[in-house]
């Protein structure tokens, strides 16, 4: 709708988790450059938290681009799945078929594929995303899909992203022996007041506006209070108020529409 009065080449502030849109705030470039290391070094289980809207899933796609022909990944984004479904989803996401679609087929046909990658060096990588709606069985199971190692490395390597609840759930007692395994912890924390006015400027530029566009004073300030450095929260505010400053016919952002949008916003969350 706004995107010839900005010059903008496509929206800047979609909620979607688009690696393209990734912003390096310090946060970020280590929660990626974590992830990179520990599966390159055969950690085995990682774990990454956040709060919604936090980057995760976006920084996890990220990842996927770094990640060199070594490594063969399988992504699972859907956290309603039983485990059948789940790992159902796994061999489907590997390009495997298991004889029957019972648990113990799949599980040894994942098996086997593992073993096989070893042998041709391969690093095999899962990532489950919104882990901290798994059932604890379901943890259990996929610990002992990981369980067959080597003497020096690990089957597969395991990514585990989630809100912070997960941190809870993996302090269930039923999950020592996965606890233990977890090499790598990393928490992505909101963005600081300066990151978000960097952040905001960097998705607008991405989204083709090269000369940017201004947001007066006090702008950065309130969405920086309003969201708590929440990406997905500044997201919503900005797209608003580019929309309500276009359908003004202002081509800077002032404070009045940031303040606007975030009545708006609040009102349809109740
Ligand atoms: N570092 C970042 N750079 C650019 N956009 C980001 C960043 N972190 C989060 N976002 C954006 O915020 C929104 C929520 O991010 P997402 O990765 O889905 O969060 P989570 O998975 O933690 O709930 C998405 O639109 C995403 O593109
Ligand atoms: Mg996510």
């Amino acid at each position: 709708m706004y995107l010839d009065f900005y010059g903008l080449k496509e929206y800047p502030f979609n909620v979607t988790s688009d690696p393209s849109f990734l912003y390096l705030s310090d946060q970020h470039r280590e929660a990626l450059a974590y992830l990179q290391y520990g599966i390159e070094s055969r950690k085995g289980f990682l774990e990454i938290t956040g709060e919604i809207g936090a980057g995760k899933t976006t920084v996890c796609k990220a990842l996927l681009a770094k990640l060199d022909g070594s490594c063969r990944t399988a992504f699972m984004l859907h956290s309603d799945l039983s485990e059948l479904q789940l790992i159902e989803a796994i061999l489907e996401d590997y390009g495997l078929t298991a004889r029957r679609r019972t648990k113990i087929d799949m599980l040894r046909e994942l098996n086997r594929f593992l073993l096989e990658e070893l042998q041709h060096h391969t690093n095999v990588v899962l990532i489950l995303d919104e882990a901290q709606t798994l059932k604890i069985k379901t943890l259990e199971t996929i610990r002992l899909l990981s369980n067959l190692e080597t003497d020096k490395e690990k089957l597969m390597q395991i990514v585990l992203v989630g809100q912070p609840e997960l941190r809870k759930k993996l302090a269930s007692p039923r999950l020592t022996q996965l606890r233990q395994r977890i090499g790598i912890r990393y928490h992505i924390n909101p963005l600081t007041a300066h990151d978000v006015q960097k952040y905001i400027h960097h998705r607008i530029h991405v989204a083709g506006c090269s000369t940017g566009i201004d947001f007066g004073p006090g702008c950065f300030e309130r969405i920086h209070h309003y969201s708590a450095g929440v990406p997905r929260l500044i997201n919503l505010v900005c797209d608003r108020a580019l929309l309500a400053s276009y359908v003004k016919g202002r081509s800077v952002v002032e404070l009045d529409v940031i303040e606007q949008s975030i009545i708006e916003i609040e009102g349809e969350s109740v």
